[in-house]
């Protein structure tokens, strides 16, 4: 897994668009408290850019009106932010005990040999990032992919061949 504690800066200020402007001002409304939007505004971040950078993270905590320690606090904490770029489509295994006792490595190693790509890492033509994450809560059904959000479950090699041949 990578580094988790680290941000990377872009060197451009960032702010939402007015699409995530819009979002944001509709959501705040619905929270008991701005602080409660931490998580929320931290997703449209990642929609609205596919990642989360450090000049984000400052920015999210002005709109709040928190410290951005608090906010780098929950978008390090939580392994579906994302830290850095990732490429279109951004590939999480499940690495915990179910998806691992049941062959979550021989995806990995399918990658890894196939794709030249290794957890924490992207495609050099960036269509495919790779990571390894804590359990995506469908464990009976292991081992399990998300990709851009969609879960994939019962997974093995054949099938992650034939999935990853529709991706365009
Ligand atoms: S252990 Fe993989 S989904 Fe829970």
């Amino acid at each position: 897994m990578s580094d988790r504690s680290k941000l990377i800066a872009t060197g451009k200020p960032f702010k939402f668009d007015k699409k995530y402007d819009t979002e944001f001002e509709r959501l705040v409304k619905r929270y008991p408290s701005r602080e409660s939007m931490i998580l929320p505004a931290l997703w449209l971040v990642q929609e609205q850019e596919g990642w989360v950078c450090e000049e984000a993270i400052g920015y999210v905590a002005d709109r709040i009106g928190t410290f951005a320690s608090k906010v780098y606090e929950v978008a390090t904490f939580y392994t579906m932010m994302n830290l850095h770029p990732v490429g279109k489509y951004h590939i999480c295994v499940c690495r915990t005990l179910s998806c691992w006792l049941r062959g979550k490595q021989e995806i990995v190693n399918y990658f890894r040999d196939e794709l030249n790509l290794t957890p924490g890492k992207t495609t050099e033509d960036k269509k495919f990032s790779l990571e390894e994450v804590e359990c995506l809560g469908h464990c009976g059904s292991a081992p399990v992919l998300q990709i851009n959000g969609e879960f994939y479950e019962n997974m093995d090699v054949d099938k992650v061949k034939k999935l990853l041949a529709t991706f365009k």
